[in-house]
């Protein structure tokens, strides 16, 4: 991969061991994938944040770059946490919270916002063809697809890198070629809920792999169901984008029909438990202003029953974008968390097993990362399960 003169030197380490260390991470990811050069990043969103799925061993790295002087380069932002310290890590050891702090003042020191969210496109929106570099899939799926901004699926320390840097290598989507879709999906029956896209995105990851799909028959999209639709695609697979805009591709591509009925057994297949759930979790990912309004419209003059925990993720940002519905949703019994989500903490140590959710995602991850029986359900089915 060809270096400025300036990268170089970054690279031997005359700017400092930090920036080396990161200058290194993408000139070997950028050897590994083929790429030139580096090009510039106008974002960075980091993954690895949570102390439940990062553990003990990457804290002192984290420590070791934030006191050797690292600085992000670009605006860079960070997903979920464990905890949300508000409701949520008075439940837990102390231990957790000071390991979970450590972690979140070291990226800070590092200049990197905790914003503690996988939706940070609802605090700020990256221009069209702008060049990123986040991890967190479903929200670089979201980039590309719905934002048409570009970035691959990076990792926690490639993000980390890149924001160090303010660069990242040119390969994969950062070049228009490769942003074609490879495979025409015909759905048959367009999904009729948010849970339905989610599941029409997991049946078509696990069938093709890291392909990029170009959908046809969704006409009444919206973009809540485009991000349900993404986290699906890149929980069972491995895609960085799909289409949806241009059902007539230029070139014959490989065509795909989707039934109603593989939709229908994707949702039962992602159910494990059909018993009564112990948490009602709502904001996989973390939820828009708008699926606040739905959650506390769909609530409205309930109350959650009393063996029952009724969860609704999102952004500090987006909380208090929502004070109108929050407070119906508080009202009512249910909690609105921020920082955090069912997946990325303990539920399991909150005496949870099982869950019920209207995120395919979810459903796809908690039985292996949470060890729950997990009920997949649309919003409504949710909230009147929660409100008796
Ligand atoms: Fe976000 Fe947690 Fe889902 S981090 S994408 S709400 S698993």
């Amino acid at each position: 991969m060809y270096l400025t003169k300036e990268e170089e030197k970054v690279y031997d380490g005359e700017y400092g061991w930090a920036n080396q260390v990161a200058m290194k991470i993408l000139v070997r990811l950028g050897d590994l994938f083929a790429a030139t050069k580096l090009i510039p990043i106008k974002s960075a969103h980091i993954s690895g944040v949570s102390y439940k799925t990062l553990g003990d061993a990457p804290i002192d790295f984290l420590e070791a770059l934030a006191n050797a002087g690292a600085k992000a380069q670009v605006p860079s932002t960070l997903n979920p946490s464990s905890l949300d310290f508000d409701y949520l890590a008075k439940n837990f050891p102390k231990e957790y919270r000071t390991q979970q702090l450590s972690i979140t003042s070291f990226y800070e020191k590092m200049g990197v916002k905790p914003v503690f969210t996988c939706t940070p496109y609802y605090i700020s929106k990256p221009q069209p063809d702008s060049h990123l570099a986040w991890a967190e899939s479903s929200a670089s799926v979201y980039a590309n697809s719905v934002l048409e901004s570009w970035t691959n699926r990076e990792g926690g320390p490639s993000a980390l890198a890149a924001a160090l840097i303010g660069k990242t290598p040119n390969y994969g989507v950062h070049q228009a070629e490769n942003r074609q879709a490879d495979v025409q999906v015909k759905v048959e029956d367009e999904p009729r809920n948010q849970m339905e896209f989610g599941a029409l995105g997991i049946h078509v990851g696990k069938l093709l792999k890291n392909k990029i799909p170009v959908f046809e028959g969704l006409p009444n999209y919206t973009d809540d169901c485009l991000k349900q639709l993404g986290a699906g695609l890149a929980s069972s697979g491995m895609s960085t984008m799909f289409r949806y805009k241009e059902p007539y591709a230029e070139r014959r591509l490989e065509t795909v029909s989707i039934e109603k009925n593989e939709i229908e057994n994707t949702v039962e297949s992602l159910s494990t438990r059909w018993e009564t759930p112990d948490l009602i979790f709502i904001g996989c990912p973390h939820c828009s202003l708008n699926e606040v309004r739905n959650v506390a419209q769909a609530l409205e003059g309930k109350k959650v029953k009393e063996d029952t925990k009724l969860w609704v993720c999102t952004s500090r940002y987006v909380k208090g974008k929502a004070e109108k519905h929050v407070k119906i949703i508080e009202k009512a019994g249910g909690h609105v968390l921020c920082d955090t989500c069912a997946v990325v903490t303990w539920i399991n140590k909150l005496g949870i097993d099982a869950v019920m959710t209207n995120s395919a995602k979810t459903a796809y991850y908690a039985p292996t990362l949470n060890k729950v029986n997990v009920r997949l359900a649309p919003l409504n089915q949710c909230v009147n399960t929660a409100g008796g």
